[in-house]
Protein backbone atom coordinates (compact mmCIF):
# COMPACT_ATOMS: atom_id res chain seq x y z
CA UNK A 1 0.00 0.00 0.00
CA UNK A 2 0.95 3.20 -1.22
CA UNK A 3 0.62 6.24 1.77
CA UNK A 4 -1.23 8.57 0.26
CA UNK A 5 0.86 12.26 0.09
CA UNK A 6 -0.79 15.69 -0.05
CA UNK A 7 1.33 18.25 -0.76
CA UNK A 8 1.04 22.07 -1.10
CA UNK A 9 2.93 24.59 -3.56
CA UNK A 10 2.53 27.47 -2.27
CA UNK A 11 4.38 29.38 -5.27
CA UNK A 12 4.89 32.69 -4.91
CA UNK A 13 2.25 33.21 -2.51
CA UNK A 14 2.35 33.66 1.51
CA UNK A 15 5.43 35.99 3.13
CA UNK A 16 7.34 35.00 6.00
CA UNK A 17 5.20 36.33 8.88
CA UNK A 18 2.26 34.85 7.23
CA UNK A 19 3.57 31.10 7.47
CA UNK A 20 3.39 29.99 11.18
CA UNK A 21 -0.56 31.33 10.84
CA UNK A 22 -0.95 29.19 7.50
CA UNK A 23 1.20 25.74 8.82
CA UNK A 24 -0.22 26.08 12.29
CA UNK A 25 -3.77 26.22 10.67
CA UNK A 26 -3.44 22.89 8.70
CA UNK A 27 -2.18 20.82 11.34
CA UNK A 28 -4.57 21.43 13.68
CA UNK A 29 -7.04 20.74 10.81
CA UNK A 30 -5.87 17.96 10.04
CA UNK A 31 -4.75 16.09 13.31
CA UNK A 32 -7.17 13.39 12.68
CA UNK A 33 -5.76 12.35 9.34
CA UNK A 34 -2.49 10.32 10.36
CA UNK A 35 -2.84 8.13 7.28
CA UNK A 36 -1.48 10.95 4.47
CA UNK A 37 1.40 12.28 4.84
CA UNK A 38 1.13 16.03 4.52
CA UNK A 39 3.73 18.49 2.85
CA UNK A 40 3.49 22.50 3.18
CA UNK A 41 6.15 23.47 0.24
CA UNK A 42 6.81 27.19 0.62
CA UNK A 43 9.08 29.71 -0.85
CA UNK A 44 12.56 29.54 0.39
CA UNK A 45 12.60 32.27 2.26
CA UNK A 46 9.14 30.77 4.42
CA UNK A 47 11.21 27.36 5.34
CA UNK A 48 12.50 28.50 8.51
CA UNK A 49 9.48 29.65 9.95
CA UNK A 50 7.16 26.80 8.52
CA UNK A 51 10.07 24.29 10.04
CA UNK A 52 9.26 25.99 13.40
CA UNK A 53 5.37 25.94 13.02
CA UNK A 54 5.32 22.31 12.05
CA UNK A 55 7.65 20.85 14.47
CA UNK A 56 5.71 18.51 16.63
CA UNK A 57 3.04 18.35 14.28
CA UNK A 58 2.39 15.78 11.04
CA UNK A 59 3.33 18.53 8.67
CA UNK A 60 6.32 18.46 6.57
CA UNK A 61 8.29 21.13 4.80
CA UNK A 62 9.66 21.48 1.57
CA UNK A 63 10.80 23.68 -0.75
CA UNK A 64 9.91 24.62 -4.37
CA UNK A 65 13.15 23.97 -6.40
CA UNK A 66 17.05 23.85 -5.76
CA UNK A 67 20.34 23.72 -7.27
CA UNK A 68 22.80 20.65 -8.06
CA UNK A 69 25.94 22.18 -6.79
CA UNK A 70 26.62 21.89 -3.15
CA UNK A 71 28.05 25.63 -2.71
CA UNK A 72 29.79 28.10 -4.74
CA UNK A 73 29.29 31.66 -6.36
CA UNK A 74 25.95 30.75 -8.10
CA UNK A 75 24.15 33.98 -7.07
CA UNK A 76 20.29 33.82 -6.33
CA UNK A 77 20.32 30.04 -5.79
CA UNK A 78 20.05 27.35 -2.66
CA UNK A 79 21.37 24.21 -2.37
CA UNK A 80 20.77 20.88 -1.08
CA UNK A 81 22.18 21.23 2.25
CA UNK A 82 20.88 24.38 2.67
CA UNK A 83 17.79 23.38 2.60
CA UNK A 84 18.10 20.39 4.81
CA UNK A 85 20.14 22.58 7.20
CA UNK A 86 17.12 24.58 7.63
CA UNK A 87 14.38 21.52 8.23
CA UNK A 88 12.95 20.94 4.67
CA UNK A 89 12.69 17.28 3.76
CA UNK A 90 11.22 17.67 0.56
CA UNK A 91 11.55 19.55 -2.84
CA UNK A 92 9.76 19.92 -6.03
CA UNK A 93 11.85 19.87 -9.47
CA UNK A 94 10.26 20.57 -12.65
CA UNK A 95 7.32 22.43 -12.19
CA UNK A 96 5.40 23.61 -15.86
CA UNK A 97 6.31 26.99 -14.10
CA UNK A 98 9.77 26.30 -14.09
CA UNK A 99 10.05 25.01 -17.43
CA UNK A 100 8.41 27.67 -18.82
CA UNK A 101 9.54 31.06 -16.90
CA UNK A 102 12.78 30.38 -16.01
CA UNK A 103 14.65 27.90 -18.33
CA UNK A 104 14.26 24.45 -16.49
CA UNK A 105 14.95 21.61 -19.26
CA UNK A 106 14.73 18.40 -18.69
CA UNK A 107 18.43 18.45 -18.58
CA UNK A 108 18.38 20.75 -15.37
CA UNK A 109 15.81 18.75 -14.05
CA UNK A 110 17.75 15.33 -13.43
CA UNK A 111 20.99 17.67 -11.96
CA UNK A 112 18.64 18.83 -9.19
CA UNK A 113 16.79 15.25 -8.93
CA UNK A 114 20.04 13.31 -9.05
CA UNK A 115 21.06 16.14 -6.17
CA UNK A 116 18.32 16.07 -4.08
CA UNK A 117 18.09 12.44 -4.07
CA UNK A 118 21.69 12.06 -3.56
CA UNK A 119 21.69 14.56 -0.46
CA UNK A 120 18.47 12.71 0.85
CA UNK A 121 15.57 15.14 0.55
CA UNK A 122 12.53 13.62 -1.23
CA UNK A 123 11.86 14.63 -4.58
CA UNK A 124 8.89 15.90 -6.15
CA UNK A 125 9.24 15.59 -9.47
CA UNK A 126 6.90 17.54 -12.51
CA UNK A 127 5.88 16.13 -15.79
CA UNK A 128 3.04 17.27 -17.79
CA UNK A 129 1.76 18.27 -21.29
CA UNK A 130 0.62 21.94 -22.42
CA UNK A 131 -2.54 21.68 -24.46
CA UNK A 132 -1.43 22.03 -27.81
CA UNK A 133 0.87 18.68 -26.91
CA UNK A 134 -2.63 17.50 -25.74
CA UNK A 135 -4.34 18.42 -28.67
CA UNK A 136 -1.39 17.26 -31.25
CA UNK A 137 -1.43 13.75 -29.70
CA UNK A 138 1.65 13.70 -27.76
CA UNK A 139 0.99 12.98 -24.00
CA UNK A 140 2.26 9.91 -24.24
CA UNK A 141 5.68 10.83 -25.90
CA UNK A 142 5.77 13.98 -23.73
CA UNK A 143 5.26 12.13 -20.37
CA UNK A 144 8.20 9.49 -21.19
CA UNK A 145 10.39 11.81 -22.46
CA UNK A 146 10.10 14.18 -19.56
CA UNK A 147 10.47 10.79 -17.40
CA UNK A 148 13.39 9.17 -19.23
CA UNK A 149 15.32 12.64 -19.51
CA UNK A 150 14.54 13.84 -16.06
CA UNK A 151 15.03 10.75 -14.48
CA UNK A 152 17.87 9.81 -16.05
CA UNK A 153 20.82 7.35 -14.14
CA UNK A 154 18.63 7.19 -11.03
CA UNK A 155 18.90 3.91 -9.07
CA UNK A 156 15.89 1.65 -7.24
CA UNK A 157 17.41 2.30 -4.74
CA UNK A 158 16.77 6.45 -5.77
CA UNK A 159 13.11 5.91 -5.96
CA UNK A 160 12.15 5.20 -2.65
CA UNK A 161 13.01 9.15 -1.94
CA UNK A 162 11.15 9.62 -5.23
CA UNK A 163 7.23 11.41 -5.74
CA UNK A 164 6.30 11.73 -9.25
CA UNK A 165 3.74 14.96 -9.53
CA UNK A 166 1.45 14.57 -12.89
CA UNK A 167 0.49 18.36 -13.33
CA UNK A 168 -1.25 18.32 -17.23
CA UNK A 169 -0.25 22.30 -17.99
CA UNK A 170 -3.65 23.35 -19.08
CA UNK A 171 -4.99 22.14 -15.58
CA UNK A 172 -3.00 24.77 -13.86
CA UNK A 173 -4.71 27.54 -11.90
CA UNK A 174 -7.38 27.43 -15.05
CA UNK A 175 -9.75 25.62 -12.90
CA UNK A 176 -10.38 23.19 -15.61
CA UNK A 177 -9.08 19.71 -14.06
CA UNK A 178 -8.40 16.06 -15.90
CA UNK A 179 -10.86 13.63 -15.36
CA UNK A 180 -10.36 10.53 -13.17
CA UNK A 181 -9.73 8.48 -16.61
CA UNK A 182 -7.82 11.20 -18.54
CA UNK A 183 -5.69 11.24 -14.84
CA UNK A 184 -5.75 8.13 -14.61
CA UNK A 185 -4.02 6.91 -18.17
CA UNK A 186 -0.93 9.21 -17.54
CA UNK A 187 -0.86 8.01 -14.19
CA UNK A 188 -0.44 4.16 -15.63
CA UNK A 189 1.70 5.30 -18.22
CA UNK A 190 4.36 7.23 -15.55
CA UNK A 191 4.39 3.80 -13.34
CA UNK A 192 4.86 1.60 -16.35
CA UNK A 193 8.09 4.38 -17.45
CA UNK A 194 9.18 4.60 -14.18
CA UNK A 195 9.12 0.31 -14.00
CA UNK A 196 11.16 0.29 -17.24
CA UNK A 197 13.77 3.31 -15.53
CA UNK A 198 14.14 1.58 -12.32
CA UNK A 199 12.59 -1.73 -12.27
CA UNK A 200 8.61 -3.35 -11.81
CA UNK A 201 9.14 -3.10 -7.96
CA UNK A 202 10.27 0.18 -6.99
CA UNK A 203 8.08 1.58 -9.63
CA UNK A 204 5.17 0.31 -7.31
CA UNK A 205 6.05 1.94 -4.17
CA UNK A 206 6.21 5.44 -5.90
CA UNK A 207 3.61 7.93 -5.59
CA UNK A 208 2.32 9.66 -7.83
CA UNK A 209 0.10 12.98 -7.66
CA UNK A 210 -2.12 14.37 -9.54
CA UNK A 211 -2.45 18.09 -10.09
CA UNK A 212 -3.87 20.84 -11.76
CA UNK A 213 -6.97 22.59 -10.23
CA UNK A 214 -7.71 19.67 -7.66
CA UNK A 215 -9.66 21.09 -5.31
CA UNK A 216 -12.43 19.34 -1.70
CA UNK A 217 -14.65 18.85 -4.74
CA UNK A 218 -13.01 16.92 -7.38
CA UNK A 219 -10.56 15.40 -4.80
CA UNK A 220 -11.95 12.27 -4.13
CA UNK A 221 -12.83 11.15 -7.30
CA UNK A 222 -9.25 11.65 -8.79
CA UNK A 223 -7.79 9.90 -5.51
CA UNK A 224 -9.98 6.86 -5.65
CA UNK A 225 -8.05 5.94 -9.49
CA UNK A 226 -5.88 2.81 -8.81
CA UNK A 227 -2.57 5.23 -9.42
CA UNK A 228 -3.34 8.02 -8.21
CA UNK A 229 -1.35 8.56 -4.91
CA UNK A 230 -1.84 12.16 -3.65
CA UNK A 231 -1.80 16.04 -4.74
CA UNK A 232 0.22 18.56 -5.44
CA UNK A 233 -2.47 21.72 -5.18
CA UNK A 234 -1.49 25.43 -5.90
CA UNK A 235 -4.41 27.59 -5.48
CA UNK A 236 -6.55 25.20 -2.57
CA UNK A 237 -3.34 24.67 -0.60
CA UNK A 238 -3.22 28.78 0.52
CA UNK A 239 -6.04 27.98 3.13
CA UNK A 240 -5.91 25.44 5.82
CA UNK A 241 -10.22 24.86 5.10
CA UNK A 242 -9.90 23.68 1.62
CA UNK A 243 -5.99 22.12 1.97
CA UNK A 244 -7.73 20.10 5.38
CA UNK A 245 -10.36 19.18 3.03
CA UNK A 246 -8.50 17.69 0.10
CA UNK A 247 -6.18 16.00 3.00
CA UNK A 248 -9.60 14.21 4.34
CA UNK A 249 -10.45 13.01 1.14
CA UNK A 250 -7.15 11.24 0.89
CA UNK A 251 -7.62 9.93 4.13
CA UNK A 252 -10.72 8.21 3.30
CA UNK A 253 -9.88 7.05 -0.73
P1 LIG B 1 -3.51 24.80 -8.90
O1 LIG B 1 -3.94 23.80 -7.85
O2 LIG B 1 -3.62 26.22 -8.45
O3 LIG B 1 -4.13 24.53 -10.25
O4 LIG B 1 -1.92 24.56 -9.10
C1 LIG B 1 -1.46 23.29 -9.32
C2 LIG B 1 0.02 23.32 -9.27
O5 LIG B 1 0.68 23.87 -10.12
C3 LIG B 1 0.67 22.66 -8.11
O6 LIG B 1 2.03 22.53 -8.32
Amino acid sequence: MRKKIIAGNWKMNVKPSETAALVTGIAEATKAFTNVEIVCCTPAIDVAAAVAAATGTQVSVGAENVHWEASGAYTGEISTGMLLDAGAKYVIIGHSERRQYFGETDETVNKRATAALKAGLVAIVCVGETLAERDAGQVEAVIVRQMKEGLKGLSAADAANLVIAYEPVWAIGTGRTATPDQAQEVHALIRRTLGELVGVEAAESVRIQYGGSMKPGNAAELLAQKDIDGGLIGGAALKADSFAAIIEAAAKA
